[in-house]
């Protein structure tokens, strides 16, 4: 009897659980109707799986700490994107361009291609890529299509107007380009100051063509420091010091002349809300948890996982999870002080959350 009185509570209480459960997911709604992702590996979601390239992570130890498993992110876990999809309140992941299905195109796609740059011929001796300029043809081709679908033009364009829109490209424009005089030819024909000034130059009509296809709310992700990254550390030397500083110098001018470029986009754009996220300055703040930058994973020569499908705990401990990509712990404090800034100098003019309710 007791026992019948025990289950009786015990499925009241659990039909009260499921109930509660269900009217928050009914309420619980993204606070934006759509995400767009560009970038390169640091945000891929499995675009590169279909392409002929060494630039892959379709195989494990990749994808070790992701409910799906391997899905070809360049990370034991979820990328920043995904992270900040989840602070967006999205309760999936933003499918990839070469998924994506009509159905789920008004939500959002993930267009980021590993090994791809702001230049053209960037990464080009590992195979297929996604630059950024096809990105933006795809992204072109997506919007033509939710015009179609949707046959209310202004609609359409408030819609597009209300998303959020990252990006996060450059770092192959110096490891896969500049970084390799042997295979291109843009160290030996500009100085890293010259150099910088051209690729930000072309990032900036690659932003402004963002906006013209109706991006209105876009954070821009500065460059990390790729001087500090196992796989750059082990081709340059260090000569005593932690880091290739040479690298980190050539990056700090790219950065330094990218938040500009930024605000003047505000300048010219005033319907638009470009923001420069600081990666760099939330990746010096980890707030006393001080990550060691050793890889997680037993390492190719291009600096990649090979295949294996032991795991190592170092991945809780450091920073990077084979030569170049972070891993998901660091992913997470860099998408939380993204979206949510603890300094001014993380995200400027506003953090993601700001700019979610501009
Ligand atoms: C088109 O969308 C706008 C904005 O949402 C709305 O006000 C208008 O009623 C729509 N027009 C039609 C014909 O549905
Ligand atoms: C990014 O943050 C670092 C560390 O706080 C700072 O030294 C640097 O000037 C910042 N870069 C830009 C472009 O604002
Ligand atoms: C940002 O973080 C602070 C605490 O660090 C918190 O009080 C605040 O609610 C957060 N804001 C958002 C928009 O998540």
């Amino acid at each position: 009897m007791a026992n019948c009185q025990l289950n009786l509570f015990l499925s009241i209480y659990f039909f009260v659980v499921l109930a509660d459960f269900q009217i928050h997911v009914a309420i619980s709604k993204p606070q934006v109707p759509c995400y767009f992702i560009f970038g390169d590996s640091l945000f891929d979601s499995g675009n590169n799986n279909q392409l002929v390239s060494t630039v892959k992570s379709d195989y494990p130890p990749y994808g070790t700490d992701f409910p799906q498993g391997v899905t070809g992110r360049f990370t034991n876990g979820r990328t920043i994107a995904d992270i900040i999809g989840e602070l967006l309140g999205f309760k999936e992941y933003i499918p990839s361009y070469a998924t994506v299905t009509d159905q789920h195109i008004s939500q959002g796609v993930n267009y980021a291609s590993g090994g791809s740059g702001i230049r053209e011929e960037t990464g080009s001796h590992m195979g297929g890529r996604i630059s950024l300029d096809k990105q933006l043809l795809n992204h072109h081709s997506i919007v033509s299509r939710l015009f179609h679908l949707q046959q209310n033009t202004t609609f359409t364009r408030e819609h597009l107007s209300k998303c959020i829109y990252i990006v996060n490209i450059g770092s192959n424009d110096y490891i896969n380009n500049y970084l390799k005089p042997k295979i291109y030819t843009t160290s030996h024909m500009y100085t890293t100051n010259q150099y910088a000034k051209i690729l930000v130059r072309q990032y900036s009509r690659q932003l402004k063509g963002l906006y013209d296809l109706g991006g209105r709310k876009i954070a821009v992700f500065g460059l990390g420091l790729i001087g500090c990254s196992p796989a750059e550390i082990s081709i340059f030397g260090t000569e005593g010091r932690p880091c290739v500083k040479s690298i980190n110098d050539a990056v700090r001018l790219f950065n330094n002349k990218l938040k500009p470029v930024v605000d003047e986009l505000n300048a010219y754009n005033s319907d638009a809300k470009f923001t420069f996220i600081n990666v760099t300055s939330i990746s010096t703040q980890q707030g006393g948890k001080v990550l060691t930058n050793v890889p997680s994973c037993i390492l190719r020569a291009d600096g990649q996982c090979a295949q294996t499908t032991l795991t190592s705990p170092v991945r809780t401990i450091s920073m990077y999870y084979d030569g170049y990509h972070p891993t998901e712990v660091s992913n997470i404090h860099t998408a939380k002080l993204s979206y949510n800034s603890t300094s001014r100098m993380d995200a400027s003019p506003y953090d993601i959350s700001h700019l979610v309710r501009l």
